[in-house]
């Protein structure tokens, strides 16, 4: 690929990371961003903030951090702002989720306290388990998203923000299947007036930050910015956006195991992966209809990476199943278990159990962060539209209609250093080497 250096704004001055839902996951992240900055902890996992990235030939040793390479908004740049359908600020919404330490908590108190949730667009026919009493009213979807993009104009102003980013954390919606209504700007918009139901809440909070010009990136398996509409309204206002579903946990484990056994062709019959759950989330997900979201997010991951349809007898009849179990006493704490039925040789059978005790929101935070920096780099870069070099932090990542989605995890991080490489004129890394050959 030609070399070329594009022209990347600087990061001077303030971002605000906006977060609709301010539950387990926005509340981690943002604690251990102020943490920190206080040099109470370090931002282990994520790559804006501790990765590094190399450039040339090896003989070079060009390895710079990727912060240090690319201009990226620093953590004491940032402040954070939200919406939540309770009033509980993020002191009150941390110690309620229960992932960190009280004890931590309490020497972030005063800074968490400032956070208090906007009032949020929610309508309960799409998150059935969940009322509250923080809601905003409106005479028609239309009119909710001019409050949100009041509310997002004032947090500016307020704030004194040169950008701003959004991140979905709110919850996983019922499913919902694209349709007429999401196919064009001017349907949306035409359903939006006429209150279709196809448009739930957090299609409406992604219109709102398109038309504001504000990067969305969309951490639930929602369709939200997942419609032919948005991604046109992206492409005309130059905004980017990404998603869906944070990949972590047993996603994240799928995708670094599957390219393996795919990478010495072990052929793989059954993967059997169930799950218990106690946070909100997992209480949200025990509504068939959120879970159905989940479930078709959760399944697509390996069709993706194994390719059946060029080795059918390795991969052309896998049962894949997916279970997710609401099971208080756990809270955050996820334990998932998963059963791999591979084979080799001459067919011969052999099995792996994968019993992962991982906690759901520490492995979610970085992602936050890093989707926050980045996006906000991509803005700054000039790119829009949706942003595949970002699938490295997505279960279901959004893809352009022409391709299928990336979702080998090694794949998808030599994507993403290769957009970074780009962006600074570097040479992209082939990983050919042909000294043996003269
Ligand atoms: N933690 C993970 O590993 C992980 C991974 C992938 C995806 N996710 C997704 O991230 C999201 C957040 O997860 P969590 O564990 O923080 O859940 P959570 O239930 O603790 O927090 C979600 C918050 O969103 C709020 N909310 C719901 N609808 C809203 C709306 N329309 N507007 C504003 N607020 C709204 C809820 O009141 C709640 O406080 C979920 O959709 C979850 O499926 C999490």
């Amino acid at each position: 690929m030609e070399k070329k250096t594009v022209e990347i704004k600087d990061a001077k001055g303030i971002l605000g990371i906006l977060l609709p839902g301010m539950g387990a996951v926005a509340t981690t992240m943002v604690a251990g961003v102020i943490a920190s900055r206080k040099g109470l902890g370090q931002p282990f996992g994520s790559l804006t903030q501790m990765g590094t990235i190399r450039l040339g030939k090896r003989t070079e040793k060009r390895t710079p951090k990727i912060k240090d390479f690319v201009p990226l908004a620093e953590l004491d740049q940032i402040v954070f702002g939200g919406w939540d359908i309770f009033e509980d600020n993020m002191y009150q919404a941390a110690m309620k989720a229960g992932v960190l330490e009280k004890n931590l908590l309490n020497q972030i108190r005063p800074e968490m306290e400032k956070i208090k949730p906007m009032k949020a667009v929610f309508d309960q026919k799409y998150v059935k388990r969940l009322t509250g009493p923080n809601v905003k009213t409106g005479k028609n979807k239309m009119d909710l998203a001019d409050q949100l993009r009041k509310d997002i104009q004032d947090f500016k102003k307020n704030n004194g923000c040169d950008r701003l980013v959004m991140v979905w954390c709110g919850s996983t919606e019922i499913f919902i299947k694209p349709s007429d209504v999401h196919n064009t700007v001017d349907s949306l918009e035409k359903g939006m007036r006429e209150n279709d139901p196809n448009i739930p809440s957090s299609m409406i909070y992604a219109y709102a930050a398109i038309m504001e010009g504000v990067p969305y990136a969309n951490g639930a398996p929602n369709l939200s910015a997942d419609i032919p509409a948005l991604m046109q309204l992206a492409q005309d206002k130059n905004v980017p956006i990404c998603g869906k579903d944070f990949k972590t946990g047993q996603t994240l484990m799928k995708t670094i195991l599957a390219p393996g056994f795919k990478a010495r062709l072990l052929g793989v019959n059954g993967w059997y992966s169930t799950n218990i759950l106690g946070n909100r989330d997992g209480e949200v997900l025990d509504d068939p209809e959120s879970f159905k979201t989940k479930e078709e997010s959760k399944l697509s991951v390996l069709e993706h990476i194994l390719q059946p349809e060029l080795y059918p007898d390795l991969y052309g009849n896998i049962s894949h199943v997916v279970r997710i179990n609401y099971y208080p006493p756990r809270g955050d704490n996820k334990e998932g278990w998963d059963n791999i039925d591979i084979f080799g040789w001459l067919g011969y059978p052999m099995q792996i159990k994968v019993n992962f005790l991982c906690r759901d929101s520490i492995l979610a935070a970085p992602i936050v962060l890093d989707l926050a920096i980045f996006l906000d780099l991509a803005s700054r870069v000039g790119f829009k539209g949706i942003q595949e070099w970002l699938s490295f932090y997505w279960k279901s990542p959004q893809h352009a209609s022409s391709v299928y989605p990336e979702h080998d995890l090694f794949i998808q991080l030599m994507k993403m250093k290769n957009t970074l490489r780009w962006m600074k004129g570097e040479d992209l890394i082939t990983h050919l080497g042909l000294d043996y050959y003269d």
